[in-house]
């Protein structure tokens, strides 16, 4: 994105923002705590609210001017972090005052038009894909990584039922010269036979999977919530809107799971004591959805999901549970590779 585009230039919709608005109430004031800040959507509206105030997170620098602008109109009520938001909690203490936690995941419309970034199969040249703080890009990913591993990347993260014969194909056409975005697109669309036939573009899910993965996002999704989840106090609100259904599926179990009481295995079992193993009170069981309104104006928002849950009384636990249902990922993630 270049630095000097001004806030009113980006063509940025906040997602399902009326909804988000109508669950946390910032006219009610306190403090909230914006996981995803982008080009400062929620922040903005938040804000606008004379006793709310701020507290963001992206991990993206590129966003830097966008906070700056934000900070000259609300000065102390608006507060920066350039830090993953796996890091709120050693940011932000736990204040009596936080009302919500909001997370909009994913990339922004500014990451994927900046061609020269290669989230998009529009990109041009170096695959890169790195949102902040990463180890590695896109790049040494496909050509560095084991044919095995690609696969493995493809098939997990980005559910690519195709993943075998690109793993394989990325490999041998490595051996020949680094591949670019261009490259890796072509390659893909080769492998599916009639790619016109596709609804969306035959690339989304290989590279959704890259993007994933060189951004450790499963790592991040978990850990946020856990992180967040430590400092909400009791009836604040833990709000997350996702993109695609690995991310769904862990949010939908986290808020389930820590929402319910265990039944017993069975009723002609004794009775077990089951712990109570509750953090949160309410969880809404069917994900709010953008409106056919919104999806018309925003495309990009229609396989958006917003869940939330309402933080207990009871002290915080650690959630091992969660760790342990997504542990193949989280380890898929955290594999050790040599560049
Ligand atoms: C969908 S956009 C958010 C848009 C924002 N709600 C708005 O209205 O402008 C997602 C943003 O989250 C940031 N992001 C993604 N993962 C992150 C993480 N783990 N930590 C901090 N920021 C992250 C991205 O850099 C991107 O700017």
């Amino acid at each position: 994105m270049n630095a000097t585009m001004s806030l009113e230039k980006v063509n940025h919709f906040p997602v399902m923002l009326d909804q988000i608005l109508s669950i946390i109430t910032p006219q009610h004031g306190g403090t909230f705590i914006d996981c995803t800040f982008g080009s400062g959507g929620y922040s903005k509206e938040i804000l606008k609210h004379p006793k709310s105030s701020v507290i963001a997170f992206d991990r993206d620098k590129n966003v830097k001017p966008f906070a700056s602008e934000i900070e000259k109109i609300y000065g102390e009520k608006f507060q920066f972090f350039n830090q993953p938001f796996s890091n709120i909690s050693s940011k932000v203490k736990k204040t009596k005052n936080l009302k919500a936690i909001i997370f909009d995941l994913g990339f922004s419309l500014m990451q994927i038009k900046d061609l020269e970034r290669g989230f998009s199969f529009d990109s041009r040249g170096s695959l890169d894909m790195r949102m902040g703080f990463n180890k590695y890009s896109a790049n040494d990913v496909i050509n560095s990584l084991g044919q095995h591993e690609i696969g493995k990347i493809l098939k997990y993260l980005g559910e690519e039922k195709d993943h075998k014969k690109i793993a394989f194909q990325v490999v041998k056409a490595r051996e020949k010269k680094l591949l670019n975005t261009e490259d890796l697109v072509y390659i893909i669309k080769k492998i599916k036979k009639n790619p016109q036939k596709f609804k969306k573009n035959v690339a989304t899910k290989s590279f959704q999977a890259i993007r994933i993965f060189v951004n450790k996002e499963i790592n991040e999704l978990v850990k946020g919530l856990i992180e967040a989840t430590k400092i909400l106090n009791p009836g604040n609100i833990l709000a997350v809107v996702t993109f695609h259904s690995l991310e769904d599926k862990i949010v939908k179990f986290f808020f389930k799971n820590y929402s319910e009481i265990k039944k017993n295995p069975s009723r002609y079992l004794p009775k077990i004591e089951q712990k109570d193993k509750r953090l949160f009170d309410f969880t809404n069981k069917k994900p709010i959805l953008p409106s056919d309104e919104e999806i018309e104006k925003n495309p990009a928002s229609r396989s958006a999901k917003l869940r939330y849950a309402i933080r207990n009384e009871k002290d915080f636990f650690y959630p091992n549970d969660l760790i342990k249902k997504f542990e193949n990922y989280l380890n898929l993630e955290n594999m050790e590779f040599n560049l």
